[in-house]
């Protein structure tokens, strides 16, 4: 058995200051650290896949890295578009697997799965892209795992949501990704982040899903002329986990502490 937790989108503040002035995005990550450390199965590894901070400035990942020093799995993390490659990178430099420079994609083991973190950024803009050589590394690390079930892990995910100030920053160009995927049906499923909601869809054959986040939600406006917001609907985070040889089962479990158990199911 496999199991892979992913939270997102912590936008993480420097001590004492507010997400956008209004929220405290530090406890709301701090809680989610505490629901994490309860999970049982206990996770072989915590995905965190992106927008960390929420302005890429140092004093914002001393406090991301502050707040992980409590959580008692291994944990890898990927950037975002509130993220800022330099400033992760060194934050992270005992992170060995990181590339030293360019985009932040990287390949690992997790029980029976081959991890690939893809890094969808792009410096100094909100959308997402990911180059041609990018895609190459993607396609020859995905022929190298052909005997085992991959996962692609990224911040910006491959599709339009339908709720139009999301897609204005959504990633360009998902066919170029797709035509790669299509030659590797051992992707078991792509794991986003980015769009602060639970949503589910295909890239051609193989399944994606968004990971909540871990502070505000983005309103279900899904129409044309919607304008931007946010509520407090509860915080989440996913459960990846793999069995017997079959693909993953994706559980979505809210963060906090709720009445019960009751004595029954
Ligand atoms: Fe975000
Ligand atoms: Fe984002």
């Amino acid at each position: 058995m496999t199991v892979v937790a992913q939270i997102s989108d912590l936008h993480v503040r420097p001590e004492g200051e507010l997400y956008q002035g209004l929220v405290d995005s530090n406890a709301m990550f701090a809680r989610a650290i505490e629901t994490l450390n309860d999970v049982r199965p206990v996770p072989d590894l915590v995905i965190v896949s992106g927008d960390l901070t929420d302005e890429g400035t140092p004093a914002e990942y001393a406090m991301l890295k502050s707040l992980l020093a409590t959580l008692t799995h291994p944990y890898i993390v990927l950037p975002g578009n509130h993220d800022d490659r330099d400033a992760l990178r060194d934050a992270f430099a005992g992170h060995t697997w990181l590339p030293r420079s360019g985009p932040l994609h990287f390949a690992c083991d997790v029980g029976a799965i081959r991890l690939i973190a893809l890094d969808t950024s792009v410096p100094g803009d909100h959308h997402g892209e990911l180059g041609v050589d990018q895609l190459a590394w993607l396609d020859r690390e995905l022929a190298a795992c052909r005997d085992r079930r991959a996962m692609i892990a990224m911040h910006h995910p491959p599709f339009d949501t339908g709720i139009p100030y999301l897609d204005l920053y959504g990633l360009r160009q998902p066919e170029a990704l797709a035509d790669v995927i299509a030659a590797h049906p051992h992707v078991d499923r792509i794991v986003a982040g980015h769009v602060h909601r639970s949503m589910q869809t295909r890239l051609g054959n193989t399944p994606v899903i968004t990971c909540p986040s871990t502070t505000t939600q983005i309103a279900l406006r899904v129409d044309a002329d919607a304008s931007p917001a946010s509520y407090m609907e509860p915080p989440a985070f996913m459960l990846h986990r793999w069995a017997d040889g079959k693909p993953a089962v994706s559980h979505l479990s809210y963060i906090g502490r709720f009445d019960g158990p009751l004595p029954f199911a």
